[in-house]
């Protein structure tokens, strides 16, 4: 009889956390980056700066935007905000857009404009469907929320879509955060800030993910009291708030929250948030955390966990090399038998997302076989730069310890 090992339970950081290391590293990029677009303007989130594309782009009722079907549902409702439909096109086994698919959509006379996404860091080739958008009049919007830094043939990350947005939240140790930047045309955005709370919380938001995973610790005990009277604080805000709209017989708007819930994992988009600048704590980081060290360590750890899974059983990884120019948010691995794997890798607190497996109303294997499939199979893990020698050594070995256990279980 076989036992099953018992998984190490251990905490390490999803995403990433400030460090002093951060700052370290030199300003100088190793890659192009998405704010060496002609205009930049540095929104809340990625879904914002998709809305404010389109706008930009005249989308409005009646108009359908191509989204592709292999998504996160959190693409979707800014394209709603603009009054448009959306429809969904198909995309190849490794995300790259199916242009025959784009095509037959065009046809129908209503496509106003296109979203394409650039998947886990690495940049697809873009040319034919730029030349398809020029040839009818569509504006190409290029979703680089996973491709933050990067070239492909001498060919800069967010310089072939009228418009690019980015998640900058994704990349950098920061609590909210996206951009909006074009290397085409003027933007004409205006954006303002969005109040003393929402600065407050981002900062003591972002300094709190770093405590709560070991950095900073001298920050950590100077903070200390004054990060416990701010949850004494807003502990007796909520209360009031709560009471607030108690007394209000229900018939009062909601305040408006401190922070848009794009934050906190959710799908939702919040036209409140459409017109405010990015926090100061988020700006500030932006600025000083070292482009280099993120490009090479994010790609580092990529292939170090490529390497620790080199003929693991039941799984591949989705793409496979790392391409010279890529910087990956994620490291994707397309898995057999994924509900196995995923429930004993939840089991030992390994920090993953199954990017797809959630899909808008409708998008199923009669849309787009392939984008089913991967949301089925694939579990992407993280390979920022905040993980340090001893998580990524135990996040190797834990993956790669389910990999083999659930592999020996007959199915
Ligand atoms: C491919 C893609 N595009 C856009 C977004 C929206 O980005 P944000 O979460 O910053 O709003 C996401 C979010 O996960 C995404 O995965």
């Amino acid at each position: 009889m076989t036992s099953t090992p018992v998984p190490v339970r251990r905490a390490i950081p999803p995403v990433p956390v400030l460090s002093l290391a951060a700052f370290a590293g030199g300003r100088r990029a190793a890659l192009p980056s998405l704010l060496d677009g002609a205009d930049v303007r540095l929104v809340t989130s990625g879904r914002i700066a998709i809305g404010l594309a389109l706008r930009a782009l005249g989308v409005g009722t009646g108009d359908v935007v191509l989204v592709p079907a292999y998504h996160s549902p959190s693409m979707i409702p800014p394209a709603h905000w603009c009054g448009a439909e959306v429809a969904f096109y198909r995309v190849r086994p490794d995300t790259a857009p199916d242009l025959a698919d784009i095509e037959e959509h065009v046809a129908t006379g209503r496509v106003k404009a296109i979203l394409a996404t650039h998947f886990f860091g690495i940049q697809h080739d873009l040319t034919l469907l730029r030349a398809l958008c020029d040839r009818h009049g569509i504006g190409l919007v290029e979703d680089c929320a996973h491709c933050f830094f990067g070239a492909r043939d001498g060919v800069a990350v967010g310089s072939v879509g009228d418009y690019a947005i980015g998640s900058t939240m994704k990349f950098f140790p920061i609590y909210e955060g996206g951009c909006l930047v074009s290397h085409r045309h003027r933007l004409d955005v205006v954006l303002r800030g969005a109040g003393a709370g929402f600065e407050m919380k981002a900062a003591l938001n972002a300094l709190e993910a770093a405590f709560a995973y070991g950095r900073l610790p001298v920050l950590r005990m100077l903070l200390a009291l004054p990060l416990r009277a701010k949850s004494a604080l807003w502990g007796v805000l909520k209360a009031r708030g709560r009471q607030g709209g108690q007394t209000g017989g229900g018939t009062a708007a909601p305040a408006p929250a401190l922070a848009p819930s794009s934050s906190d994992s959710s799908f939702e988009f919040d036209a409140r948030w459409a017109d405010k600048r990015s926090s100061w704590m988020s700006r500030a980081v932006l600025r000083l955390a070292s482009p280099a060290r993120i490009v090479a360590r994010r790609r580092r750890n990529y292939l170090d966990l490529q390497r620790a899974l080199d003929g693991a059983p039941g799984c591949r990884p989705l793409y496979p090399r790392l391409p010279d120019g890529a910087c990956p948010w994620m490291f994707p691995l397309l898995v057999d038998r994924p509900q196995a794997v995923f429930d004993a890798l939840q089991r030992a607190g390994v920090p993953m997302t199954r990017f797809g497996a959630t899909l808008w109303a409708g998008v199923d294997a009669s849309v787009c076989a392939n984008s089913a499939d991967l949301g089925r199979r694939l579990i992407a893990f993280p390979c920022h730069q905040a993980l340090d020698d001893g998580e990524r050594a135990w996040l190797h070995a834990q993956v790669r310890q389910a990999l083999e256990t659930c592999a020996a279980v007959p199915a």
